[in-house]
């Protein structure tokens, strides 16, 4: 029954109208609450993993409904911020307000959003108590200076255009929409799931990554409501899984924690952290598709991780 419906529902997508009713909204980053406490969980963890936590250039992929989670990020002493999407999303006068929200926030050292306001959003941190070790009051009375917020604030609407300091590129479907070794750091919350071309995605990455600068990203490895178990949607022939996508822009390419790690280490990725949630299982590796089949057995159950990786300088091998 439940597939039927999701037959139906992958149809409509291509209804012209109906196709962009089904992809208008992400939830998440429309609340500035949200977006703090993503921003701020995973600057907690880069300082606790020795990671750069002033980083001054970042990049984010898929920001979804607002570049809040940047805002946050730039409020909290980032100079430049870079975000890439598919669907355009955001809205300029919804990131004005996150920004306005946000702004507030810090100026009040809020308690980092815990698991009781966002149950479903990782990483969990140990501590939820504003990171003053972090943005103590020498770094927030610089980054809250009254004009810098301004300047802040009033680039959010030429956000694509190339002389603001944030830009916001959709689609993005090249590498070269950002300078080679230019970013510190690059985030995503919930979207490397997504990817289609997720070598191509972790290849840019590395490219656009300074010698010495990290990815930290939290990845939901769940179906996302298309199956009745959170890893059915392993289950799932190729066939049945490009009928059940339609015409979406992007669904889930259901690779495995095992696949991001391989692929982060074959670009040359240090592991720093790599903290993973696991969950029961009623499906066996036998009830998955064949290509899931040879899975690492412990992909069966990992649903959720928090990953972050410093880029490795390459040693030049000397004969
Ligand atoms: C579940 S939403 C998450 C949005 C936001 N990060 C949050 O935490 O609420 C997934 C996002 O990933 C984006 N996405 C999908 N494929 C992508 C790709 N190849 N590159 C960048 N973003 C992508 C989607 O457009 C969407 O904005």
């Amino acid at each position: 029954m439940k597939t039927i419906k999701l037959l139906i529902l992958a149809i409509a997508t291509y209804i012209p109208g109906i196709d962009r009713i089904l992809e208008s909204k992400t939830g998440g980053t429309d609340s500035a609450r949200y977006c703090y406490s993503v921003w701020l969980r995973h600057l907690v963890l880069a300082e606790k993993n020795g990671l750069d936590s002033s980083p001054k250039t970042v990049a984010e992929l898929g920001p979804g409904d607002s570049i809040g989670i940047g805002l946050a990020a730039l409020i909290s002493g980032c100079e430049k911020y870079f975000a890439f999407d598919v669907v355009e999303y955001n809205d300029v006068q919804r990131s004005l307000d996150i920004f306005d929200e946000l702004v507030t926030l810090f100026k009040n050292k809020t308690p980092i959003p815990g698991d009781k306001e966002f149950p479903a959003v990782k990483p969990l941190l140990e501590n939820y108590e504003f990171p003053s070790h972090i943005l103590d009051s020498e770094r927030l009375e610089r980054v809250l200076e009254t004009s810098r917020l301004e300047k802040i604030r009033n680039s959010i609407a030429t956000s694509q255009q190339d002389k603001s300091f944030i830009q916001y590129k959709v689609p993005w479907n090249d590498s070269t929409v950002l300078e080679k070794e230019s970013v510190d750091m690059i985030y995503s919350q919930a979207v490397l799931e997504h990817v289609d071309n997720l070598p191509f995605t972790y290849q840019s990455m590395k490219s656009w990554l300074k010698p010495t600068g990290y990815v930290s990203h939290a990845i939901d490895f769940k179906c996302h409501g298309t199956a009745s178990e959170w890893n059915g949607h392993w289950a799932y022939s190729d066939l049945m899984w490009k009928l059940l996508r339609g015409n979406r822009t992007y669904l889930l390419n259901r690779e495995p924690h095992s696949t991001h790690i391989k692929m982060m280490k074959n670009e040359g990725f240090d592991i720093v952290c790599d903290n993973s949630s696991k969950s029961t299982s009623d499906l066996t590796k036998k009830d998955l598709a064949p290509r899931f089949q040879s899975i690492p057995d412990q992909d069966l159950f990992i649903c959720d991780s928090f990953i972050q990786g410093i880029k490795k300088e390459k040693v030049l091998q000397t004969k």
